[in-house]
């Protein structure tokens, strides 16, 4: 539909061509000043976010109306509006193309941390900042010799990680309301609550070196949208909870522990090594959890959980890998003596994606040793019926 019933027909095509100019290059100015403000202020983002939604979609309007209004021109009058027709398209088709591209990047954008992310309606999301001290609680690092901006660059990464860590602590509660719902044993539900209050000390603890490397306290903001959308439970809560946990835990929280076990041994602060070898041991102990948690569902319901396993498998190298540097913090990093980063526990990205890559290999190796271990576990207990009414019985 156009814009307005009987304007249409006065406007020449290059009208509509212009506005969607506009609002192109208005977008790319968003999109790149949006960046940089959210560097400064992180609450800012969903916002900008919206903005830059509805931005876009109003630029793929007025590139479809052009290219509707100059074919209508050239039915009417036969007047060539083949440049007008073009652009018309082009601007649409740049609509949708940014968009997508800035969705990517926003996704990329995200960034390392040690903990098991947490997804609100799908997208990744964390607390915002503030000035505070309730959430430090921890040994300061010593950051005599360190310049400025090495320290605030210290400062943003280990804000980030404790954003990260904090984002756990809902999601190990939402892992937790599943596992009751489905029935599980009460080893895995209070494992699962113990690495929720692992969590918290992680978070804690980052926030207590980000204070020691910058000499000033950061907390938490409130996250309303916990209260909008929690569970978000499209499917069997069984096929969710084997899937979420082979990505987000098997995957990801023994990531987490290679790079902070391998960040550790660079580290030659020794309160942030302490923390590092913590986080390492824990975030272990989590990734262990999730594979007990697979396993225990391929027992419960192997006919459900496994074709979904199967799928997950086939899905994991496509799994966005986080990264050493979120790309609004990287132009502070940038600025920072990177022999110094290295030296408090910081390893470069290009490890972090060496690192990526062999977990990725180990953990598609275990989930296909964990599947055919089961399959034939099932296949005996198939074959003598009296073994699975024993078992039942213990
Ligand atoms: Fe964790
Ligand atoms: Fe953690």
């Amino acid at each position: 539909m156009l814009p307005n019933g009987a304007a249409p027909a006065r406007r020449s095509p290059w009208f509509w061509v212009r506005i969607a100019l506009w609002i192109l290059a208005l977008n790319t100015g968003v999109f790149f000043l949006g960046l940089f403000l959210v560097s400064l202020h992180e609450g800012l983002a969903g916002a900008l976010l919206i903005l830059f939604t509805a931005l876009a979609l109003a630029q793929l309007f007025f590139g479809i109306t052009a290219t509707v209004v100059a074919i209508r021109l050239r039915r009417a009058t036969g007047q060539s509006s083949l440049g007008a027709c073009t652009l018309g398209v082009l601007t649409a088709l740049g609509a949708l193309v940014g968009w997508a591209g800035g969705m990517v990047a926003t996704l990329l954008a995200a960034g390392g941390g040690w903990g098991r992310p947490l997804r609100v309606r799908g997208r990744q999301t964390h607390p915002g900042l503030r000035v505070g001290a309730d959430w430090t609680r921890g040994e300061r690092p010593d950051p005599a010799g360190l310049d400025e901006p090495t320290r605030r660059a210290l400062e943003a990464l280990w804000l980030h990680d404790a954003q990260k860590e904090h984002a756990s602590v809902p999601a190990f509660a939402r892992v937790a309301w599943l596992l009751a719902a489905v029935g599980a044993p009460a080893e895995l539900l209070a494992w699962c609550h113990r690495a929720a209050l692992e969590e918290i000390e992680h978070a804690r603890l980052c926030f207590a070196l980000a204070c020691g490397y910058a000499g000033r306290s950061h907390t938490v903001r409130p996250m309303p949208e916990l209260l909008r959308g929690a569970l978000d439970l499209e499917g069997d809560a069984l096929v969710v909870l084997a899937t979420e946990s082979l990505a987000d835990g098997c995957q990801l929280e023994d990531f987490n522990a290679d790079i902070a076990a391998e960040c550790a041994e660079v580290c030659a602060e020794p309160a942030t090594r302490a923390v590092l070898l913590r986080i390492a041991r824990e975030e272990r102990s989590h990734a262990e959890f999730s594979w007990a948690l697979v396993g225990w569902l391929l027992e419960s319901a192997d006919d459900t959980v496994r074709p979904a396993l199967e799928q997950a498998l086939a899905r994991l190298s496509a799994y966005a890998r986080p990264t050493a540097v979120s790309w609004h913090k990287r132009s502070l990093v940038a600025r920072a003596d990177p022999a110094e980063l290295r030296r408090h526990g910081r390893l470069l990205d290009e490890r972090w994606g060496e690192l990526w890559q062999a977990r990725l290999v180990a953990t598609t190796a275990r989930t296909r040793q964990l599947l055919a271990a089961t399959r034939s576990a099932r296949a005996r207990l198939d074959e003598k019926p009296e073994l699975a009414l024993r078992a039942a019985g213990d």
